[in-house]
């Protein structure tokens, strides 16, 4: 049977939440109940992680599938040794580097913790975030939260409160507000259980700066289509991060990419579709006439404003019941390589090439 649940919806301040709304908070989590809070990736649906059946009870929720693994998170790193095994000497200055923040590390499991939080793997991943709220959470809680993204399974990720109550309403026992997330794509998980160390999932920790400290570090693009199939990634299935409608993504030289939206936006149109269409800052004014619903993400380059809207921008067009958005696919530099990794996910990986001969695919 689904979970079902009163959603109780308790608002704090983000930055210096409440300490008598958090402990009530956090009783919930003691009474292995569900509370979804702000991280500063996007919302986590959270559970005590050494509770099996709270575990259970997050799978049920968010109707995600069993061989799916969740997130743990800590509030300080220490505790990562009461949950993992042979940690790797990466470990330490990783965790100087970007923790609290947005990196998950895959580590051994150790023998205690409870074995669906990892969909029965032998490894776990954890992270320590920097949120406030979650971070007041999980100390008060005085346990590590097991929390995967709060949204129903496939659906774009939550970066507002009301994002998680459009999909967990009554399927969650309590939403702290704590305002929208500051960085609205999710952590960058590291495998660390394999040698060289393997990106699992680009996200707020950009490659970049993982290179520095392992140069040696190699990234996986999978876009697996096949819920049922045992891969070292599970969860990273092709269709996530999914709006309703159908996604388009163009690339290609900007003038091109341009005029195949515009083209393609014009024949739906005029075929009685409704066409919501994605677009940087610097693109919009092409589109205006068409009569199609536009949001403009943000400036070209400004990676950062880009991500923080991205799944907010992909639930407004739904809201608007658009049959197809048309997107460009952006370049992958820093935080680009999770933005384009979101969207291709979000589009079962198919992208247009245009305006010019290309094998090159994701
Ligand atoms: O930013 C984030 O990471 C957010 C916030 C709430 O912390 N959480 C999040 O959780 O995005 P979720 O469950 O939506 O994504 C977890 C990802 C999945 O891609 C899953 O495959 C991977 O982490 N993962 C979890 N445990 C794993 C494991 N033991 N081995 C390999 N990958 C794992
Ligand atoms: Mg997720």
């Amino acid at each position: 049977m689904d979970y079902s649940a009163k959603t109780i919806i308790m608002h704090v301040d983000p930055a210096a939440p409440e300490p008598d709304v958090i402990t009530k908070a956090a009783e919930y989590i003691r009474a292995g109940k569900l509370v979804a809070f702000p991280t500063e990736t996007v919302y986590g649906l959270g559970a005590n992680a050494l509770d099996p059946e709270a575990v259970e009870r997050v799978y049920r929720a968010k109707r995600r599938p069993a061989n799916d693994p969740l997130i743990t998170h800590i509030a300080q790193s220490t505790d990562l040794y009461r949950l993992a095994d042979h940690i790797p000497a990466w470990v330490e200055p990783l965790a100087q580097a970007f923790w609290p923040g947005p990196l998950t590390l895959v580590l051994q499991r150790a023998a205690h913790v409870p074995s669906n939080l990892a969909a029965g793997l032998s490894t776990i991943a954890v992270r320590m975030p920097i949120h406030p709220v979650a971070r007041a959470l999980i100390e008060a809680s005085k346990t590590p939260i097991a929390a995967p993204s709060a949204n129903t399974f496939t659906r774009p990720s939550a970066t507002t409160a009301a994002h998680v109550l459009e999909d967990l309403y009554g399927r969650v026992d309590v939403v702290i507000d704590g305002g929208p997330t500051t960085l609205g794509l999710e952590s960058t998980v590291l495998d660390l259980t394999q040698d060289p160390p393997v990106v699992l999932r680009p996200g707020g920790v950009v490659i970049e700066d993982l290179r520095r400290l392992i140069p040696e570090v190699r990234t996986v693009s999978q876009y697996l289509g096949d819920a049922d199939e045992a891969s070292p990634s599970p969860g990273q299935l092709l269709r996530h991060y999914a709006p309703r409608a159908r996604l388009m993504l163009y690339e290609g030289p900007a003038a091109a990419v341009r005029s195949a939206i515009s083209d393609t936006a014009a024949r739906y149109i005029a075929n009685g579709r409704r066409v919501g269409i994605l677009t940087v800052n610097e693109d919009a004014a092409h589109y205006t006439q068409l009569g199609a619903r536009i949001i403009a993400l943000g400036e070209q380059h400004d990676h950062a404003a880009i991500g923080r809207v991205l799944f907010g921008a992909l639930r407004a067009l739904d809201g608007q019941g658009v049959d197809v958005i048309l997107a460009p696919l952006l370049d992958s530099e820093g935080l680009g390589a999770a933005i384009r990794d979101r969207l291709l996910r979000a589009a079962e990986g198919k992208v247009f090439h245009v305006g010019q001969p290309t094998s090159h695919e994701a």
